[in-house]
């Protein structure tokens, strides 16, 4: 069963965790740390191992990246939570880092949290030094001005803005800050074989897609105790949604139509490649 599976990668992601982290001097920032990457659905880096087992790429190369996404989107979170941004206290069913420690706190384990996702991906464990620098290259690029990092100063901007997003103006913001982790994810596994990524891209684009908009209808209609997150917020805090767009119903057509695309795009890799088809529909199924 998927949800098995995703759990089972979930615990081996979490030993690396705890191997790396435990490493670290004990401190209020590492400590953070170590809080902030505990728990999720690990879907980031989960896609960085099935692509690599797509590809056939050894266990003890892929686990360093598939650790190193978690850890950016770790730090992805605790800064989205901030007083600043979304201003959350809840995430994960536990206080956020700056309710648990402080702002300043929060913002240093973010920091670092970014630092370490690039020492992982870079590690001599990983692969040539050509891989680990193209796994560098792009993670950049997809965590920075031009991937999520644009998604979410997008997401601010249009609290304020003067008249609603249009369609495509939302799908950009929504590429940005959720497609570019979850589309750098699913071409890692080819990037370490070598391999040519552009399947797994658009793969991913239709899935981050997809992903997105299941989160935004969580928000409307999800059960806070399950998704560990405080919801009901986007509409309040004026966020630019496919579902304020849309509405629900035609949100909810949409990501069925997206999970659909997102498999057909895998048709050439055969039955290899099932997980990664009940993957996406899981993304649109999820409660959490
Ligand atoms: C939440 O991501 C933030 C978004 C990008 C929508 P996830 O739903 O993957 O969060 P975790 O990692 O499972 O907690
Ligand atoms: C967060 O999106 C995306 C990133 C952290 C990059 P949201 O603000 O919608 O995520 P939640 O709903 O707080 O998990
Ligand atoms: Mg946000
Ligand atoms: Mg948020
Ligand atoms: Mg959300």
């Amino acid at each position: 069963m998927f949800r098995e599976k995703l759990a089972q990668d979930a615990a081996r992601i979490q030993n690396q965790f705890d191997l790396v982290l435990g490493a670290l001097d004990d401190l209020d920032v590492t400590q953070a740390m170590a809080y902030a990457t505990r728990g999720g659905k690990r879907l980031r880096g989960f896609l960085v191992l099935e692509s690599a087992r797509l590809h056939g790429v050894e266990p003890a190369q892929v686990i360093w990246p598939a650790t190193g996404i978690e850890a950016l989107h770790a730090y992805s979170l605790v800064h989205d939570d901030l007083p600043c941004m979304d201003d959350d206290d809840l995430r994960r069913g536990r206080p956020t880092v700056h309710i648990k420690w402080d702002e300043g706190t929060a913002v240093l384990a973010g920091d670092a949290l970014q630092a370490l996702a690039f020492e992982l991906c870079t590690r001599p464990e990983v692969g040539s030094t050509k891989i680990r620098a193209e796994l560098a290259l792009t993670l950049a690029k997809a965590s920075g001005a031009q991937g999520m990092v644009l998604g979410q100063a997008l997401d601010i901007a249009a609290e304020t803005a003067a008249a609603p997003l249009t369609l495509e103006e939302i799908t950009q913001l929504q590429a940005g800050k959720t497609g570019a982790l979850i589309e750098w994810s699913a071409c890692a596994g080819a990037r370490l074989a070598q391999a040519n990524p552009e399947p797994l891209r658009r793969y991913a684009q239709a899935l981050g897609l997809a992903f997105q908009i299941a989160d935004d209808i969580l928000d409307v209609e999800g059960d806070a105790e399950k998704a560990g997150k405080r919801l009901q917020k986007d509409a309040n805090a004026g966020k630019a949604t496919f579902v304020s767009l849309l509405g629900l119903a035609a949100a909810k057509t949409r990501a069925a139509e997206l999970v659909d695309q997102a498999c057909a795009t895998l048709d050439g890799y055969g039955p290899a490649a099932e997980t990664l088809k009940q993957a996406a529909r899981f993304v649109i199924a999820r409660d959490s």
